[in-house]
């Protein structure tokens, strides 16, 4: 059915109206203004968690997935209203850039990402290309706008990038890893080295994000989920400069969210790096994140997603703790701590979001 604009400015769906984007829940406790209800979406939330997704992964590789757009808008829009999510994440991966930055992604079953011949060199710091996401990413940008055009009119889209440090880290590796060992060593040995990696990185992802702004997404979100395992004077000199330098060339017309795991010993660092929102994991309680952050900030999070796992009652007694801990201020955008783990059955994922909803409904 065709939308119509209104006079009022909403959108007339249906019979339904529709509440412009700009006012949707999500958006304005991003911009830390009142809204009648926690809004709360979920990372990972279009996964294999989910039977919708699986079933197309029986049928295409996850590369194959990302590459084409009407199946990006087709799990992006389903994973979004199977849950009822009051935001829709860009079905994506943060490590597709690499492959325009010159290095080969694969995907290996039950393995996780693998790239062939990861970065140990400054040889091969000086062979990587800057990324031109207009033309090598152009498949996520028109799987944005095709999401864009799916999504209820009321309905917030995210896109999304990996942070510098997190980037270079699976550039080094070559893939997953447990204790960083190599990429800690390349940052020691050579900080200039690892300095030209970090502006090739950040320069291309300024303009991938900026590129994703321009397709129709309203937020972006930079994932740093490995800046924790860094000192806090080592995410100071090696991470902080490259991610603030990225997101101070974030178009204004989205809002900025800045997520990491294992933050908390340097929160106020990673919060002065940049985003209006600041994305937290479930280490840090959100009343003594705010004292970090400030409260000119907007925060998300944090249940710890093995609580997905867990009864109903569990789930329950957990979204109350941390609705007790954002106490009512403007500006908690409900998540977890980290993304929906494979096994979480979708039922729970599906209460999660009504008891969010409902518990934090003002009377
Ligand atoms: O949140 C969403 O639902 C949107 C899609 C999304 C994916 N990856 C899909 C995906 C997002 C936002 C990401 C971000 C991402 N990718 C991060 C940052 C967030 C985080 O979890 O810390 C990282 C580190 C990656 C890199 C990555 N991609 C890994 C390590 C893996 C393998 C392990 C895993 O978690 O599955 C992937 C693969 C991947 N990315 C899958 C999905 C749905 C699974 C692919 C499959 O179907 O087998």
């Amino acid at each position: 059915m065709q939308n119509k604009m209104q006079e009022d400015n909403t959108v007339r769906v249906g019979a339904r109206r529709a509440v412009p984007l700009h006012d949707s829940i999500f958006l304005k406790a991003c911009r830390r203004e009142k809204t009648p209800r926690t809004p709360v979406w979920l990372m990972r939330q279009a996964g294999r968690y989910m039977k919708d997704y699986r079933k197309l992964r029986e049928k295409n590789s996850f590369l194959e997935l990302c590459k084409n757009p009407a199946l990006v808008a087709e799990v992006t829009v389903t994973a979004q209203e199977k849950i009822k999510a009051d935001a829709a994440i860009l079905f994506s991966d943060i490590l597709l850039l690499v492959e325009p930055l010159g290095l080969r992604l694969d995907y290996v079953k039950g393995g996780g990402p693998l790239i062939q011949k990861p970065v140990r060199s400054s040889e091969d710091v000086d062979k990587l290309n800057e990324a031109e996401p207009e033309v090598s990413l152009s498949y996520v940008l028109e799987g944005v706008r095709q999401s864009r055009r799916a999504l209820g009119p009321s309905v917030p889209l995210i896109g999304f990038a990996g942070a510098p440090f997190t980037i270079a880290s699976y550039m080094i590796e070559g893939g997953s890893s447990k204790d960083f060992s190599k990429t800690l060593r390349f940052i020691r040995e050579d900080a200039s080295r690892w300095k030209v990696l970090m502006r090739k990185i950040t320069r291309s992802t300024v303009k991938y994000l900026n590129a994703q702004v321009g397709a129709g997404v309203q937020a972006v979100q930079l994932f740093d989920s490995w800046a924790g395992v860094l000192t806090p004077q080592e995410y100071r000199d090696f991470a902080a400069p490259f991610s603030k330098e990225l997101l101070s060339n974030v178009s204004k017309d989205a809002i900025v969210i800045h997520f990491g795991t294992r933050t908390a010993p340097f929160l106020e660092i990673f919060s002065e790096a940049g985003g209006q929102v600041i994305g937290v994991d479930h280490r840090i309680g959100l009343g003594d994140a705010w004292k970090k952050i400030g409260p000119e900030k907007a925060i998300q999070g944090n249940l710890d997603p093995e609580i997905l796992l867990k009864d109903r009652s569990v789930i329950k007694k957990e979204v109350d703790r941390i609705l007790a801990e954002a106490a009512g201020r403007p500006g908690h955008i409900f998540n977890l701590g980290h993304g929906v783990l494979p096994e979480t059955p979708v039922e729970n994922v599906k209460a999660l979001v009504e008891m969010v909803h409902e518990r934090s409904t003002m009377s």
